[in-house]
Order: structure tokens, then C-alpha cells, then sequence
């Protein structure tokens, strides 16, 4: 298995580039089942769960050519149903073919996802609004097995704003006999981008990105071209890393309102940004300040930057406080950042941080996609060197993330491992 290796020390200038939001391309993708017509998607992040989506939609009949940032799509003939164990079970979103395969073939088989790294994460809430839709959902051998001849258009409300459920009764209320009103969906900006391309296609939505959208169905879709948003996680990790290194980095293709509460706590630790037009300028020349940080739904602070913050609290001045409210296990990074030397305590969802002088670098795991980001932050400021393994789980969301980090200044390698 391949290994980052980091000499940590050096301070990161320059223009650092975001790629397409991984969370948007996905269920973009998996919205290609919704009917035949060529979808041509851009600025694609070629990441692993990117390419596994491709492999599962090709497996259900969809022809798929992907060409760098490039993938076109055409589903005219999709056939099969069923999405089986052996690709659920390396990426939780393939959840996102249940709503488009019930909605446009009448039936759908998708493998449970089951419990991973940062939680038991159950998806009983797609599978509600489904029923609610007229679905008759069944669990059974692992497997959701869910049939509609049509689904119904209905009022939903959702106990709790899913991202990849919203995103799921969206893509099936397309094609329902009738309009859908969802409410309190998440608003997450990944969801008006899955809204935009589905109306290039022909949908009816109005809301998106609100906590109220209402789809008016339709009978078929076409194919459309769509460019996915840049991603707001890739780019608040380059702003935490120009952070934390204290140096001067410009995280180019950073959309500003996507992470209006990261901004605000990165400024309360001390850091200066800057809007200009090449992207958001980042400076530090002040030690970091203790802040408390809560995880919650957008627009509040992303779970999926939890991990990140906790490195750059490790070596703030002062007593911070991290509260996860969405993942209730996602905390495994802490063992790793206190291998070290990080000072930090767990008392159920709260995370209590005194920040140290300067964390050393030690050999560390990574345990899940962002946790590995949080560690390759904390190795690029540690004394010394810090080799993480187990980094397929960056390879999961991150696009060559040590390239890009390396061109700005980082020394960080990639140790592939010899076959
Ligand atoms: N939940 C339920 N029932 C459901 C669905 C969710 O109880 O039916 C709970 C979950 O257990 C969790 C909370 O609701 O406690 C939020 O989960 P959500 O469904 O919103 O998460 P998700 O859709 O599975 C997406 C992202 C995650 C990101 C979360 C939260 C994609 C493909 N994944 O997951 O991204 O952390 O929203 O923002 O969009 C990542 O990129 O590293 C990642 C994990």
C-alpha cells in the first residue's frame, strides 16, 4: 500500500487550484440513469469513489467514456437493477442509484451500505420518503429491494436534513406522476448543483438550495452538458494548510460563500484572507488562536473539515473545543494526531484541544478520507518527518493532493509501494 511521506517545517506559497466538488460529481453522475440523451459532464475529479460510480453505472448498462475531467454518459439502455455488495461496500454513495433506477425502471436492488468508519450512518430516511412515494421497500439479504410501477408525487418531511437523501427523493421525484414538496432537506450547495443539471435536463425543481424543494414530475428527460461546482472541501483543506504552515497561499477556484463559517473561524485563529480575483488569498504570521468549532448541517461548520480543524487547534494558543453533531464516531483521528504529540481529550461528540508549541512527526494511519487530510495537515507543520499509511482513503476524494500541495512549497512525497 502506498504511503505520504512529509517533512513538515516548510511554510506553503503560491496558487494552490480546487477541481470539481467530488460530492456534487457523484450524484450527478448516478443522475444519468434518469434517461437516455448524452450527459457531458466537466471538471469530473478523477478520484477513486469518482471511478467506482463509473464502474457501477457501466455494470447497470450505462455507456460510459471518461476522458481526464471529461465523463460522457449515455443510459438509454440500462437494464439492470441491481447494485451489488461488492461495489456498495468500497463507496456508501452508491446509495445514489436507488432513487433514478426505481424512478425510471419501476424496481431497484441496492446492497444496504452498512456501517463504516465514522458511523453506523443507516439510510432508513431515503427509504421512507421512497414509501412515502408509493414504494414498496422491502430489506432483505442485505439488500434494499424497492418497486413502484410509478412513484407518486407526496409531501415529505425529513427528521433530519440527509444530504444523499435529499439528493435520492430528488432524482426519483423527477420522473413520479405528480409534484413532490420535500421539507427540511439539506441545503448543502453539492444539492443546487444535482438540481441544475437535472433541470438542463428537463426537470421541474424549484427550492434548490433552500430547505423546501418542490419537483413537478415529468415523463423523460434529456441529455444536457454540465460543469460541476468546485470543491468546497478541497479548498477549506488548502486554506487550513496555508493556515497552519503560516505561510502565503492563494486556493484558486474558491467559491467564498460555500464556506462562510470556516472563514469565520479561521479569522477568529488569526489568519488573514483575502478575495481577489485569482481566488481567496491566505496569510498567517501571528500563532494560531484557540476557537470552539461546532460540526452541523450547511451552512454551518462541515463535518468533512472536522477533521482538518482539530490539526490546526493542536497547535493554537489555547484550550479549543470541537463538537461533532453529525458522525458520531468521527473522531479516529485523535490517537493519530496525539501519536503526535497533540494534547487532546474525547468526552462523547466533544474533542477538548490545549494546543502545544509543535506537534513531531511520527508514523500514523488514516482511517478515513478526511481524518487522512487532517494528518497531512498536521504533518506539513510537525518537526520532522511523518509517513501516513493506509492513504487509499485519500485517494477516495483527494486528487493528487501530494503533487498539489508539493507545487506550493510542501514536502511531501508519495512512497508507492513496489508490487
Ligand atoms: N442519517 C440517518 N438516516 C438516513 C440518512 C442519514 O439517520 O437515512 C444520519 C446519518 O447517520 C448522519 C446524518 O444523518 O448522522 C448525516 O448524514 P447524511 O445522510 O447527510 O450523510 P451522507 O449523505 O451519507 C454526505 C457526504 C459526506 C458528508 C455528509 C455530511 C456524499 C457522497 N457524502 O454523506 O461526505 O460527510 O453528507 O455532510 O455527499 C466525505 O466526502 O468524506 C463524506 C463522508
Amino acid at each position: 500500500m502506498d504511503q505520504i511521506r512529509i517533512i513538515g517545517g516548510s511554510p506553503l506559497h503560491g496558487v494552490v487550484e480546487v477541481g470539481g466538488a467530488k460530492n456534487a460529481a457523484l450524484p450527478i453522475l448516478a443522475a444519468s440513469l434518469l434517461g437516455g440523451g448524452e450527459c457531458i459532464i466537466d471538471h469530473v475529479p478523477q478520484v477513486r469513489d469518482v471511478i467506482t460510480m463509473t464502474k457501477l453505472l457501466a455494470l447497470l448498462g450505462v455507456e460510459v467514456q471518461a476522458e481526464g475531467e471529461r465523463v460522457m454518459l449515455e443510459a438509454s439502455n440500462v437494464q439492470s437493477i441491481e447494485a451489488p455488495y461488492d461495489l456498495v461496500k468500497t463507496m456508501r454513495a452508491s446509495i445514489l442509484a436507488l432513487g433514478p433506477l426505481l424512478t425510471r425502471l419501476g424496481e431497484a436492488k441496492v446492497s444496504l451500505p452498512g456501517g463504516c468508519a465514522i458511523g453506523t450512518r443507516p439510510v432508513n430516511l431515503h427509504l421512507k420518503g421512497l414509501a412515502m412515494m408509493g414504494a414498496e421497500v422491502r430489506v432483505e439479504h442485505g439488500y434494499i429491494h424497492a418497486k413502484a410501477s410509478r412513484l407518486k408525487g407526496a409531501r415529505i418531511d425529513l427528521d433530519f436534513p440527509t444530504v444523499t437523501g435529499t439528493e435520492n427523493l430528488i432524482m426519483a421525484a423527477c420522473l413520479a406522476k405528480g409534484t413532490t414538496s420535500l421539507h427540511h432537506v439539506a441545503r448543502e450547495p453539492e444539492i443546487a448543483d444535482l438540481c441544475a443539471f437535472l433541470v438542463k435536463r428537463g426537470a421541474k425543481i424549484s427550492g434548490a438550495g433552500t430547505d423546501t424543494i418542490t419537483i413537478e414530475g415529468v415523463s423523460e428527460l434529456q441529455g444536457a452538458k454540465h460543469w460541476v461546482m468546485p470543491d468546497r472541501v478541497e479548498a477549506g483543506t488548502f486554506v487550513m494548510a496555508g493556515a497552519i504552515t503560516g505561510g502565503d497561499l492563494t486556493v484558486k477556484g474558491c467559491v467564498t460563500d460555500h464556506l462562510g463559517n470556516l472563514f469565520t473561524k479561521i479569522q477568529e485563529m488569526g489568519v488573514k484572507l483575502a478575495e481577489h480575483a485569482e481566488g481567496v488569498r491566505v496569510r498567517r504570521t501571528a500563532p494560531l488562536q484557540a476557537v470552539e468549532v461546532k460540526t452541523l448541517p450547511y451552512p454551518g461548520f462541515p463535518t468533512d473539515l472536522q477533521a482538518q480543524m482539530m490539526a490546526l487547534m493542536s497547535v493554537a494558543e489555547g484550550t479549543s473545543v470541537m463538537t461533532e453533531t453529525i458522525f458520531e464516531g468521527r473522531f479516529l483521528h485523535v490517537p493519530e494526531l496525539q501519536r503526535m504529540g497533540a494534547s487532546i481529550e474525547v468526552d462523547g461528540p466533544h474533542a477538548v484541544v490545549k494546543g502545544i508549541s509543535a506537534l513531531t512527526g511520527a508514523p500514523v494511519m488514516a482511517s478515513d478520507l478526511r481524518a487522512s487530510a487532517g494528518l497531512v495537515l498536521a504533518g506539513l507543520a510537525a518537526e520532522g518527518e511523518t509517513t501516513i499509511s493506509r492513504v487509499y482513503h485519500l485517494d477516495r476524494g483527494y486528487e493528487r493532493l501530494e503533487e498539489k500541495l508539493g507545487a506550493v512549497g510542501g514536502q511531501i512525497q508519495r512512497i508507492r509501494e513496489v508490487a
